[in-house]
C-alpha cells in the first residue's frame, strides 16, 4: 500500500474574486520527488503556502506528513520543511550567524549548522555577511535553514528561479541527494527540464486545478513523438513538408529553411525507414531525418494548448 506525504482533495483558495485554487488534488508517495510545474499565476505558490499552513484553505482537505492540515497544523508544521520564493536569511548576519540563530530557534545542535555549511559549499563563506552572497549562495543558505531539523517533507518554491546553470546544478544535486536519503520532496517549477531532471512525477497545474499527471515519460507518450526533416536543399523543404503532412496528418512546422518538425499521434506505423521511404520516392534529398521523443516542453505547449481535449 502506498503512503503518501502529501494527499490533497479539493483544495481552493480565494483572493477576493481570484480563484487562485480551484480544487487541487495531489497524491505525493512517500520518498518520492513531485514536480508541481505551471505557467505564472497558476496556483503554484499558493498551493505551497496552503500546504505549509502559512494559508488556510477556503474548501478542501489535506493530510501533509502524516498530520490533518487543517485540524492539526501544528503537526504539519513539525514534519515539514519550506524555501521559497521569500527567504527568510538576515542579510546582515554571515551565514554560519544564520544557520545558528535558526539552529537555536528550532532547537536543533548547533555542529548540525556546521554540517549543513559544508554540505552546501558554504563553508568558505560562512563569516562574510549573507547580503554579499551570489543568489546561487543565497538560495543554498535559504535550503540548508530548511534542513536544520530535518523534515519528512520538503516544500520548495522555484528553487532554482533566476539562477545561474551552475547555481541551479547545485541546488539539483541538493535536491537529488535528499531524495536518496528518503526525504519526500515537493517541487514548483516553470522549467520544465527541471521537472524533468528531478521529479519522479509531474502534476501540470493549469487555473488552480491538476490538468495533467504522470512521470515525464508517460506525460511524453500522451502526445507522441516528433518527426523530424533536414533537407539538403531550401527548395526540397515544400515536398518535405507535404510528405510529413501526408505521414502526420498535421501541418508540420517549418523552423528554419531547411528544417520541417511534424508531430506524430501514437502512430506505430510511422517507422524511420518508412519516413525515409517516403521523402526518398518524392525526390525530396535529406540530410537527416529523425523520429524522437517530444520534450517536456512541446508536452506542456500541446497539453495546455488542447486542455479540453485531453485533461484527464
Ligand atoms: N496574496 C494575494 N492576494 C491576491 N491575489 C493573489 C495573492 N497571492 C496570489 N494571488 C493570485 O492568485 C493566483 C495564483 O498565484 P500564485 O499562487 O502566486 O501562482 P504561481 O505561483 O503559480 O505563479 C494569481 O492570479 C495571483 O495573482
Ligand atoms: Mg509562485
Amino acid at each position: 500500500m502506498t503512503t503518501y506525504a502529501v494527499l490533497s482533495e479539493g483544495l481552493e483558495k480565494r483572493f477576493g474574486e481570484v480563484r487562485a485554487l480551484r480544487g487541487l488534488d495531489l497524491a505525493v508517495p512517500e520518498g518520492s520527488v513531485c514536480g508541481v510545474l505551471g505557467p505564472n499565476g497558476a496556483g503554484k505558490t499558493t498551493a505551497v503556502r496552503v500546504l505549509t499552513t502559512l494559508l488556510v484553505p477556503d474548501a478542501g482537505s489535506a493530510r501533509v506528513a502524516g498530520c490533518d492540515l487543517v485540524r492539526d497544523p501544528a503537526g504539519v508544521r513539525r514534519g515539514i520543511g519550506v524555501t521559497g520564493q521569500y527567504a527568510s536569511v538576515d542579510g546582515e548576519l554571515t551565514g554560519a550567524q544564520n544557520l545558528r540563530l535558526f539552529a537555536k530557534l528550532l532547537r536543533a545542535p548547533r555542529t548540525r549548522a556546521d554540517e549543513l555549511l559544508e554540505r552546501f559549499a558554504l563553508t568558505e563563506a560562512a563569516d562574510r555577511p549573507a547580503r554579499t552572497y551570489s543568489g546561487g549562495m543565497r538560495r543554498r543558505l535559504d535550503l540548508a535553514a530548511s534542513l536544520l531539523v530535518p523534515p519528512k517533507v520538503l516544500f520548495l518554491d522555484e528553487p532554482t528561479t533566476g539562477l545561474d546553470p551552475h547555481s541551479r546544478n547545485g541546488i539539483w544535486d541538493a535536491v537529488r541527494e535528499l531524495a536518496s536519503d528518503g526525504t519526500t520532496v515537493l517541487l514548483t517549477t516553470q522549467y520544465l527540464e527541471e521537472a524533468d531532471q528531478l521529479a519522479d512525477d509531474i502534476v501540470l497545474i493549469d487555473e488552480g486545478r491538476a490538468a495533467h499527471r504522470g512521470t515525464p515519460s508517460e506525460l511524453k507518450a500522451m502526445i507522441g513523438s516528433y518527426a523530424e526533416v533536414v533537407v539538403a536543399d531550401p527548395a526540397g523543404l515544400r515536398a518535405a513538408a507535404s510528405v510529413l503532412d501526408q505521414l502526420t496528418g498535421a501541418e508540420p512546422a517549418l523552423d528554419t529553411e531547411r528544417r520541417a518538425v511534424g508531430a506524430v499521434s501514437n502512430d506505430a506505423t510511422l517507422t524511420l525507414p518508412r519516413l525515409v521511404r517516403e521523402l526518398d520516392a518524392a525526390g525530396v534529398l535529406i540530410v537527416d531525418a529523425t523520429l524522437r521523443p517530444p520534450t517536456l516542453d512541446q508536452v506542456f505547449l500541446r497539453l495546455t494548448d488542447n486542455r479540453k481535449e485531453l485533461a484527464v
